[in-house]
């Protein structure tokens, strides 16, 4: 795929792997629109990254993701690369959640709603442009083995990845690619600011960046995450989850 014609929107793009992504985008001549809901976040990222374009916008919101949708419509017409990214990860037991339910479902609608609705509003216009085009949906290893620490945000990769193989299938007499990313632990600020859980973010970038674009490629690890791809897999899901559980132990009821 030829780098340079390319035109890449990436939600929540303002730090993290988001940004490591679309400093590697911009790198190989692509046209790059990332959004986020801070838009200091947003202004520091383009200071950075000299051609980045930004869009404020919460993707947990359905109105903000028809806006979002008509100003790419009419702000980047050409877009070929769709890669929803934006998360948030409430690190929470079931037994102690206290939360609002309005808080709660933030979590759902950033992880779930946002990718299912923003790629229904906006195939139709990569589709038209009649060039190759990529949807790069993020889960996380938790969407094969659910955290036990973050039992929602879990919950919520794994329905994006079931959504992932079906959104797949649907694209698949077009000529565009549905690929998913699945990051292990890798050093954001998803966890907390000054997290230091994971691996290196540029280690991760490097790694999975030429992936996202190579032909024939559906789903891009990244250390353990490799062994969650079926296909390389000798292990039980349920006997990697058991051996998961005590790394992190939370109250049960
Ligand atoms: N880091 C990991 O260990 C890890 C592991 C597996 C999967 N992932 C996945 O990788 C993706 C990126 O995470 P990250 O680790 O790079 O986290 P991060 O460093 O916290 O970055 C998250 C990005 O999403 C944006 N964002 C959050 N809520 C948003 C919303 N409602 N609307 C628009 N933008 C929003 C944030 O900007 P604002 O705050 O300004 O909105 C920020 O730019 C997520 O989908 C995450 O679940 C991460």
């Amino acid at each position: 795929m030829d780098l340079k014609q390319a035109n890449v929107l990436i939600t929540g793009g303002s730090e993290g792997i988001g940004l490591g992504l679309a400093s590697r985008f911009l790198a190989a001549g692509s046209n790059v629109i990332i959004t986020g809901r801070n838009a200091e976040k947003l202004e520091k990222a383009a200071q950075k990254l000299s051609g980045l374009r930004t869009y404020t916008n919460d993707i947990s919101n359905a109105e903000q993701r028809e806006v979002l949708a008509k100003y790419i419509r009419g702000n980047m017409p050409e877009l070929n690369i769709l890669i929803n990214n934006a998360g948030i990860q409430r690190r929470v037991s079931l037994a102690s959640d206290k939360a609002s339910w309005q808080e709660r479902q933030v979590e759902i609608d950033t992880l779930l709603s946002g990718p299912v609705h923003l790629n229904d509003l906006l195939i139709p216009l990569i589709l038209s442009n009649n060039k190759q085009g990529i949807i790069i949906n993020v889960t996380s290893g938790g969407a094969y083995i659910p955290q036990v620490f973050a039992p929602v945000y879990s919950a919520c990769k794994a329905a994006l990845h079931s959504y992932t193989m079906t959104l797949r299938h649907a694209l698949a007499n077009t000529n565009c690619r549905v690929v998913e990313l699945i990051p292990p632990a890798v050093q954001t600020s998803l966890a907390g600011q000054g997290s230091t859980h994971g691996a290196p973010l540029d280690e991760f970038c490097d790694e999975v960046f030429p992936m996202l674009t190579k032909n024939g490629i559906t789903e891009v690890g990244f250390g353990a995450t490799k062994a969650l791809i079926p296909e390389l897999s000798g292990q039980k899901v349920e006997d990697i989850f058991k051996n998961s559980v005590p790394r992190f132990p939370v109250e049960t009821y």
